[in-house]
């Protein structure tokens, strides 16, 4: 049909995605390489996560998670017996657009002034407790607590922060508040927290993806292929940001112009292009394009093209979840955006949304599966038997993007048996574990030092690290 012509650039067949997913094989290698890494569009990052948890971490922590849909702040209990991470209390503190995109020191001291806040509301002012920071931006990690942003995603994009260590930057913010102090700091992907707080439930989770405003995914990986660091036996997680892929026009050919129009239009044009095809900040917009043109040559809305649909990012990524819930919503949704539908225009939405959705879900199956074939290659196995960790509001709202996914997954990594673990709020509970595993090793490693020379001290209090 007429329909077709416009959404077949965005299917994709089977072995296009093989194809990608082999694409990504070679730059997964060219990340890890210790020349090559420098101008790698995937960046796979070392995120000094060499452990999994074990399951005897407990303690108290604080969590920050900036970087998806809001910023929060949490109070976390890490209780061994019962083998739980238990979210005692959290605040959403909003962050206005302005701040998205003003001085890194506002942004900042905004965050401080949040956590400064909470404390005070919840008694937790005089204690000194560790906090987990998820930071979900690629940065360069050379200690758990000293960390460098490369650059911003998403939507935001404060100046001086790029390029300078994030610790620091949010220790000083704290300072200026004078009002407060925090224990050893330990930063963390969103990924990371994710496969961490899957972690304690289930010991085989090594991966942990992300498919909400941004998207991206980590896993472990053997520390001596992780040739810019120092080799050593064990494993370290590896931040993928996978969503920089393409980035040096490695998926020119399965871009659609809509994809370039995207890209253009975006605060940060011509970077992290696998994650414009991909996650919720972008998805909605793609399918709006492809609304326009279709309106424009006369195919919906009897030519009309109401002021929402014309104007860019009106049509938001949840109304995709929403329209492929039921045709009812779709009505719904397209008379609140001002258009004048009839039934054949509700119904070529829902395909719109189904092909653009559907693409996506598939474009993560192949770079999942790309992952799940090299663990499995890396540890010489016919068969891998895993669990991924997941969050992200595309991955949890929309109707059918996680079976599809599955499904898939399947099909481009048959021998990998996959279980994937919805997060429950992952990157606060996964930056505490984060913190404990890193305060559980550094004591070990303590103990190990001290049974050198006198007795060992264990009941002593961790403190620092
Ligand atoms: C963006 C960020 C990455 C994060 C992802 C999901 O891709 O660069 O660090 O993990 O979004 O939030």
């Amino acid at each position: 049909s007429v329909v077709e012509k416009y959404l077949q650039p965005f299917q994709l067949s089977p072995e296009t995605l093989q194809e990608v997913s082999a694409r990504l094989r070679k730059d997964l290698l060219r990340g890890l390489g210790k020349h090559s890494h420098h101008k790698a569009p995937v960046k796979m990052l070392p995120t000094f996560v060499r452990a999994t948890p074990d399951g005897t971490e407990k303690g108290d922590f604080l969590a920050l998670d900036l970087g998806g849909t809001n910023f929060r702040v949490l109070h976390v209990r890490v209780e061994e017996e019962a083998q739980k991470v238990l979210k005692m209390d959290s605040q959403i503190c909003a962050i206005p657009q302005e701040m998205m995109l003003g001085t890194g020191e506002q942004l900042f001291d905004h965050i401080a002034t949040c956590l400064g806040d909470f404390l005070e509301s919840h008694n937790l002012k005089c204690q000194t407790l560790p906090l987990g920071f998820t930071f979900s931006f690629p940065c360069e990690q050379l200690e758990i607590d000293k960390s460098i942003l490369i650059r911003w995603t998403k939507g935001f994009n404060c100046s001086g922060v790029e390029g300078k260590d994030v610790v620091q930057l949010l220790k000083e913010a704290i300072q200026r508040t004078g009002d407060y102090h925090i224990g050893s700091v330990a930063m963390v992907n969103d990924t990371v927290g994710t496969m961490m707080s899957c972690g304690y439930k289930d010991q085989s989770c090594e991966i942990g993806m992300i498919i909400g405003t941004g998207t991206n995914a980590c896993y472990m990986e053997e520390i001596k292929n992780v040739k810019r660091i120092e080799g050593e036996d064990g494993r370290m997680c590896i931040n993928t940001e996978w969503g920089g892929f393409g980035d040096d026009g490695s998926l020119d050919d399965i871009l659609t112009e809509f994809d370039v129009e995207v890209d253009k239009t975006s605060i940060n044009p011509g970077v992290h292009i696998f994650e414009k095809m991909i996650s919720g900040m972008y998805l909605g917009e793609i399918v709006r394009l492809v609304l326009v043109k279709m309106t424009k040559d006369k195919l919906l809305f009897k030519g009309q093209i109401s002021e929402a649909l014309g104007t860019s990012g009106r049509f938001e990524t949840k109304f995709i979840s929403e329209i492929e819930d039921g045709l009812e919503n779709a009505k719904k949704i397209l008379t609140e955006l001002g258009l004048d539908w009839g039934l054949v225009d509700a119904s070529v939405v829902c395909l719109v949304c189904d092909t653009i959705s559907s693409r996506s879900a598939y474009l993560c199956a192949a770079a999942l599966a790309t992952l799940v074939n090299r663990i499995r290659n890396n540890r010489k196995l016919d068969h891998l038997k895993t669990t991924v960790g997941v969050d992200g509001t595309v991955y949890r709202k929309h109707p059918t993007f996680s079976s599809k996914l599955q499904k898939a997954v399947r099909l481009l990594a048959p021998q990998c048996d996959i279980t994937f673990l919805v997060s429950e709020d992952g990157s606060g509970k996964g930056a505490a574990m984060v913190t404990a595993v890193a305060q559980r090793l550094a004591h070990q490693s303590r103990l190990l030092e001290e049974s050198d020379g006198e007795d060992d001290d264990d009941e002593e209090e961790e403190e620092g690290q």
